[in-house]
């Protein structure tokens, strides 16, 4: 078995961060995060040497591990990326060394991932809505996001997902999505209020990874009484169009006391769409703020149960991290501002590749060696928003 030569497939890109490192396959439109260590590995699965090779390099570079432990560990990350497409194993040698992206800059933070609010205008007044999103307030053009994109995908972009406020509210949102998922993997998330025949079929012919719907719940009026009237039957509608052209779905359920009972239901109607299931549990945020504190659960077990955590939060546990930034994940303002997270206020003002720089400038720690440590990036973003340097929302859904 050892005897086979691993090989990564020619459309998987790996993207190392200083931390963790990105694995990405834009033809399935999947990611997966790992951890650092896992590059040691990485790095040898270029086609040209066997398992068993691997295993002695690695041995003999690390002789304080012992040979079991390196072989056990190779051969479960092997299994994985297997499973997820992302590699092959052959008979013979098969060289392929061209995945790896940016690896001698692989000491500074690469923006990967994007949570871009593309308008903060919004058709419904969600009495939870941490954006606080409404009317009026003003969109950038068409051009000058395309512009942000491609200046982050120059220097690392790789996933993007869509929010807002209502995407479907922004006018050039089809045009955008088609400009977006050629580069990218995109995902958008949406409360489904627009999502009619025409714009179904037209996502379907799109290579778009996700269409994240909220849902709060399989009961009309309890979800009607948080995002209003009429809301429940245009999210339904909207799963169904999108189900019916194939559209991956995914739903999302704001978790409050009124709908905790019922999670378990929520997951089956899920299942009946093929969708995943996302429990975002509410949060104390924006809107929220003014709402009663009876709608606060305060246990999460079937949360735990039923939605499992993101890749990204996963690896923050895993790394004992506390903030997304440091693992190349952050949000962008309606306006084109680079923020930590979207539950923080703008920070780099100005959208421009200048802005990326300045960015990565303040979450680029490889010189100090104080600050290089894998705590230290959070450390750095919490005394930022504790100095007021960076306003957030409220409190932050990491630690701080
Ligand atoms: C801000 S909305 C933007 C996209 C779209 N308008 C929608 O409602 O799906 C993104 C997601 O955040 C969720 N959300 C809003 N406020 C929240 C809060 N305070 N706590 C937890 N989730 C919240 C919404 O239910 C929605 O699934
Ligand atoms: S949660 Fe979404 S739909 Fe509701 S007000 Fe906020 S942005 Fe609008």
């Amino acid at each position: 078995m050892n005897t086979l030569y691993p090989v990564f497939i020619n459309d998987t890109k790996i993207i190392p961060q200083p931390n963790c490192c990105f694995v990405y396959s834009k033809r399935q439109q999947i990611f997966d995060i790992f951890n650092f260590e896992s590059l040691i590995f990485f790095s040898e699965m270029h086609g040209a040497a066997s398992t068993q090779r691997i295993i002695d390099n690695i041995a003999a570079n690390y002789p304080a591990v012992s040979l079991e432990v390196i072989e056990n560990d190779l051969l479960k990350l092997q299994k994985f990326l297997k499973e997820r497409g992302y590699l092959a194993t052959y008979l013979n040698p098969f060289d392929n060394s061209t995945v790896f992206e940016y690896t001698d800059r692989m000491r500074e933070i690469k923006i990967v991932q994007a949570e871009i609010e593309i308008t903060k205008n919004c058709n419904l007044r969600c009495k939870y809505c941490f954006n606080e999103s409404g009317n009026g307030n003003p969109e950038l053009p068409l051009n000058q996001w395309i512009e942000l994109l491609d200046s982050l995908y120059d220097r690392g972009l790789r996933i993007v997902k869509i929010s807002g406020g209502e995407p479907f509210l922004y006018p050039s949102i089809l045009e955008l999505l088609e400009y977006a998922q050629e580069k990218f993997i995109v995902s958008v998330n949406t409360s489904g209020y627009f999502i009619d025949e025409e714009i179904a079929s037209k996502l379907s012919a799109m290579s778009i990874q996700i269409v994240q719907i909220s849902l709060d719940s399989k009961i009309a009026k309890i979800h009607d009484s948080l995002r209003g009237k009429g809301t429940w039957e245009k999210a339904v509608r909207a799963i169904e169009l999108l189900h019916r052209v194939n559209v991956p779905i995914r739903i999302s359920t704001t978790v409050t006391t009124h709908n905790y009972d019922e999670i378990g239901d929520m997951k089956s109607f899920a299942n009946e769409y093929g969708a995943e299931l996302s429990l975002e549990v509410l949060n104390n945020v924006g809107n929220a703020r003014k709402m009663e504190s009876a709608y606060f659960v305060t246990t999460t077990e079937k949360v735990n149960q039923y939605s499992s955590k993101s890749t990204a939060h996963k690896i923050l546990d895993e790394l004992e991290m506390t903030c997304q930034s440091q693992i190349g994940i952050v949000g962008i303002s309606h306006k084109g501002n680079i923020k930590p997270c979207n539950l923080t206020e703008e920070f780099f003002a100005a959208q421009n590749a200048d802005v990326v720089v300045k960015f990565e400038k303040n979450w680029h720690y490889a010189n100090s060696p104080v600050l290089a440590n894998a705590n230290s990036a959070s450390d750095k973003v919490i005394s930022l928003l504790k100095d007021g340097t960076i306003k957030s929302k409220d409190k932050c859904i990491f630690e701080y």
